[in-house]
């Protein structure tokens, strides 16, 4: 297998990951054409949108890449089968969601959309192609890519390559740039094998330092994408079961965040104590490490993972309850104020967040949800809550009952005005900045603050009148 200089790169899937790192790549490297397909039209014309505030992702950094990049070697398009036969490198970039039906439902990945992804290439290809996993996948995918790939019979031959992605959202760009690593997982006791993973290696030299780019056989490389999800999850998880115990007892848990992340061995990342971990991976990497365990009658293993998603659930459960508890029992009628919605701050991504899970606990308690989000548009939260709804058939008859109680506003002090309580949900930097004496003054009393994620001056809300709860805290 010979593979010719590397001129054309196709990503399919212009997603969250696809569409920045894709732009990243072909802003470092503008000799090669990068071409970026999907079969939905819409996020691709959001794509090439020459407004470039109608970007279908919100990243903070992403506007100047695209900019830069694109119409010179960055192309967006809807036409996958040019885009596949003109590449040598094919990454794979489709979202690998938990399955929702027939076996492994709610546990294992649904590579469906791989599958798709594989046939295709295999169909349309007519020349020796380097395939790279860049989506989420179980350990041993490639072995499934690569059968599919093999047995077309026309003699083009495929390599395939794991490289996971680790950006986070919200500092996606910046991830990229200053990568801590690029794992990359081919076949290296083989000629061709080595020779597609230094073909790759090559594109990431551009711009990262070659010790940073770390080879593995593919299983290795699979399965680490999982584990770092995991350890990443866990550690919220454990911070977030200590806050509870905080709460009880009087210590505080942004305190012993900080004490035990001194020790140069535990370190201080991930240690924020919230409402619980949200986004499109997290839980889904950890369900579906869970299902590759129990598969092979590992379940203490299993267990064991399968309770950081439990905690998980108990961090936002206990956040409702805590609303719910304090509001005399009830929160029947009254007005409660979210102030984000989306599971983290600068992003527009709302996948699996705390507050999609918290908002359907207070409808069902019969509150009224007034939401402000910088960057979440109402469409979205309505289809966070039907999606949840539609995981729940108890809950399918009186979705349209609960959704009318959802109220979503563009101006954070209308949607406080009159409410009985605000929950933070989303960290994001302007909730610090309003004018909380304003917003006291326009509740009704008493007023209380359910601050989700610590960032609001506690003392100062005190000294104004709010009764505050926050996380591992214990306050009057
Ligand atoms: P996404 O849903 O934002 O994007 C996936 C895109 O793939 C969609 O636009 C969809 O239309 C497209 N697609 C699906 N099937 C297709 C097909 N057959 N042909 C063409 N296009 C197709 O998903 P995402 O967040 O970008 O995640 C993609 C993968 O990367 C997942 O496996 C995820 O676990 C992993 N990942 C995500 C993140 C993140 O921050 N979102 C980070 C690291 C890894
Ligand atoms: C996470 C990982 O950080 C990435 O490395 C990985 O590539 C990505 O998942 C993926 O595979 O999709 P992401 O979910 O975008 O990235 O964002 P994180 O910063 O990890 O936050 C995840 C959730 O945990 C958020 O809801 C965040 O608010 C919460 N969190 C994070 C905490 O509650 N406390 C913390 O200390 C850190």
């Amino acid at each position: 297998m010979n593979f010719p200089k590397i001129k054309q790169i196709t990503c399919i899937g212009a997603g969250y990951v696809g569409g920045p790192t894709m732009a990243v790549i072909a802003q470092k490297c503008p000799e090669i054409n990068v071409t970026v397909v999907d079969i939905n039209e819409a996020r691709i014309a959001a794509w090439n949108d020459e407004n470039l505030e109608n970007l279908p992702i919100y990243e903070p950094g992403l506007r100047s890449v695209i900019a830069e990049a694109r119409g010179r070697n960055l192309f967006f398009s809807t036409d996958i089968e040019s885009a596949i036969k003109n590449a040598q490198i094919i990454f794979i970039s489709v979202n690998t969601p938990t399955k929702t039906y027939g076996k492994g439902k709610g546990m294992a990945a649904d590579l469906k959309y791989i599958e798709l992804c594989a046939r295709q290439i295999a169909k349309v290809a007519t020349e020796d192609k380097i395939v790279v996993e860049k989506s989420t996948l179980p350990v041993k995918t490639a072995q499934a890519i690569k059968s599919i790939l093999d047995n077309v019979g026309n003699g083009v031959k495929f390599q395939i390559l794991s490289n996971p992605e680790f950006l986070a959202e919200g500092t996606a760009i910046n991830d990229l740039h200053f990568a801590d690593r690029v794992l990359i997982g081919g076949d290296y006791l083989t000629e061709d094998g080595k020779a597609a993973m230094n073909a790759l290696t090559e594109i990431y030299s551009h711009w990262i330092p070659k010790e940073k780019i770390i080879h593995t056989n593919v299983w290795s490389s699979e399965l680490s994408k999982l584990t770092a999800n995991a350890f990443l999850a866990q550690r919220v998880s454990s911070i977030n079961s200590i806050s509870v115990l905080c709460e009880e007892t009087g210590a505080d848990a942004e305190e012993v965040a900080k004490a035990i992340g001194s020790d140069s061995r535990i370190g201080d990342k991930f240690l924020k104590v919230s409402v619980g971990f949200g986004g499109s991976c997290f839980q889904k990497d950890i369900l579906n490490l869970v299902y590759i365990c129990r598969s092979l009658n590992l379940h203490d293993v299993a267990d064991y993972w399968e309770h950081v998603i439990k905690m998980n659930d108990h961090q936002k459960h206990r956040f409702a309850e805590k609303i719910i508890n304090t509001l005399y029992n009830t929160v029947s009628g009254k007005k409660i104020t979210f102030l984000g919605w989306a599971f983290k701050k600068d992003t527009n991504d709302t996948r699996e967040s705390a507050a999609i899970y918290v908002a359907w606990e207070l409808l069902m308690d019969n509150a009224e949800i007034h939401v402000f989000d910088p960057k979440v548009t109402k469409s979205q939260m309505i289809k966070d809550l039907n999606y949840l709804a539609e995981q729940n058939l108890e809950f399918l008859s009186i979705k349209d009952q609960l959704l009318s109680k959802l109220v979503v506003h563009t101006d954070p002090y209308a949607a406080m005005k009159e409410a009985h309580a605000i929950a933070v949900l989303t960290e994001w930097d302007e909730f610090r900045t309003y004018d909380w004496e304003r917003v006291y003054n326009n509740m009704i009393k008493p007023a209380f603050v359910f601050d989700g994620r610590n960032i609001l001056n506690a003392k100062q809300l005190f000294q104004l009148g709010f009764r505050v709860f926050q996380i591992g805290k214990k306050l009057n």
